[in-house]
C-alpha cells in the first residue's frame, strides 16, 4: 500500500441550480438532448458529501442564473500559494463566470490577478508537485502559460491537446500526487506524449473506455481518488498502484462535458 500522504484539501464548488445544456461549446454538449436538472443537483450533492466524508473543506460560490456551466468551478481560477490567477473564457457563453469567481476570491481575502490571455483555470492548468502542467490547443492559449508562470511562480510545462473530445487538460490527465499522474496518451500530441513519458515513467495509462466516460476527470488528495464510477479499467489500475478509489456518478453533468474534477476547484492557501 502507498503511505498515507493525503492532507486536508479546501475545495470551491458551485451547486448546479441553473445547470442546463443550452449551447454547444464542446462535442459532449447536445442542446437538443434531454437532461435532468434535479438529477444533476443530487449527483453533485453526492460528490460534495464525498469530499466532506474524506475530511476536506468545501466552500460554495452562489450559482448565477443564465450561467448553466458555472457548476464547473475548476474553470473559475487557478490558486497556488494563496495567489489567484483569474480566468478569461474562450467562449462568450461563459464570460460572465470569470468576474463572479474573481469576486469570490477577493471577498475571501485573496490577491487576484486578472489575466491578459485566455485561460480556463484548473481545467487546463494543474499543479503537479513543484511544477504546473498546462494544456493548450482548444481553450487556454499558449500565451497564457507564460503568464501563469509569472503570476503563480512555478515552472510551467506546456502540453498540446489534439482531440476535441478532450478539450481541457483535466479531461485527459489527472494529477494523482506530487510525483505521478494518470493520462490518456492519444489526447496529446506526439511531442507532449514524449514529455509525459519522460516526466512520469510510472504514470497510470487510461484506455479509450476510461477516457470516454471522462474517467480522468478525477480528484485525488494524494491517497484517495474520486472518479467517475463508470471508469472501471482506470479504477482497477489505480487500486493496483495502491490508491484508494471512490466512484461517483455524475452522468448528468457529463452531458455538458464535465466530471468530478470540473466541479471542483482547489483553493491552495499559502
Ligand atoms: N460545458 C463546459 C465547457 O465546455 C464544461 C467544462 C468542463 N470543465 C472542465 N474543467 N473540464 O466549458
Amino acid at each position: 500500500m502507498r503511505p498515507s500522504v493525503s492532507v486536508m484539501r479546501r475545495y470551491l464548488m458551485c451547486r448546479p441550480t441553473h445547470f442546463a445544456v443550452t449551447y454547444r461549446i464542446n462535442p459532449w454538449m447536445d442542446p437538443t438532448a434531454p437532461y435532468d436538472n434535479a438529477l444533476a443537483v443530487s449527483q453533485w450533492e453526492t460528490l460534495r458529501q464525498t469530499y466532506l466524508d474524506l475530511g476536506h473543506t468545501v466552500d460554495l460560490i452562489d450559482p448565477l442564473p443564465g450561467l448553466p456551466d458555472m457548476v464547473f468551478a475548476a474553470n473559475g481560477a487557478t490558486v497556488v500559494d494563496g495567489r489567484v490567477l483569474a480566468v478569461q473564457f474562450r467562449d462568450a457563453e461563459r464570460a460572465d463566470e470569470a468576474p463572479a469567481y474573481a469576486a469570490w476570491f477577493r471577498e475571501h481575502g485573496f490577491d487576484v490577478t486578472v489575466p491578459k490571455h485566455t485561460n480556463e483555470g484548473e481545467g487546463d492548468i494543474l499543479l503537479a508537485g513543484d511544477i504546473m502542467l498546462a494544456g493548450t490547443g482548444f481553450r487556454t492559449s499558449h500565451a497564457s502559460h507564460a503568464e501563469t508562470q509569472e503570476v503563480l511562480q512555478r515552472p510551467v510545462i506546456t502540453l498540446q491537446l489534439v482531440d476535441p473530445a478532450y478539450y481541457h487538460l483535466d479531461t485527459a490527465l489527472c494529477v494523482l500526487d506530487d510525483t505521478n499522474v494518470a493520462y490518456f496518451p492519444p489526447a496529446f500530441s506526439p511531442g507532449s506524449q514524449a514529455v509525459l513519458r519522460q516526466l512520469y515513467p510510472h504514470a497510470i495509462i487510461a484506455n479509450a473506455e476510461d477516457a470516454a466516460v471522462l474517467g480522468l476527470n478525477a480528484v485525488s488528495d494524494g491517497r484517495t481518488v474520486v472518479l467517475p464510477v463508470q471508469a472501471t479499467h482506470l479504477t482497477a489500475e489505480l487500486k493496483a498502484a495502491g490508491y484508494q478509489t471512490i466512484g461517483v456518478d455524475v452522468s448528468e453533468l457529463r452531458k455538458a462535458g464535465g466530471g468530478p474534477k470540473c466541479c471542483t476547484l482547489e483553493v491552495r492557501s499559502s
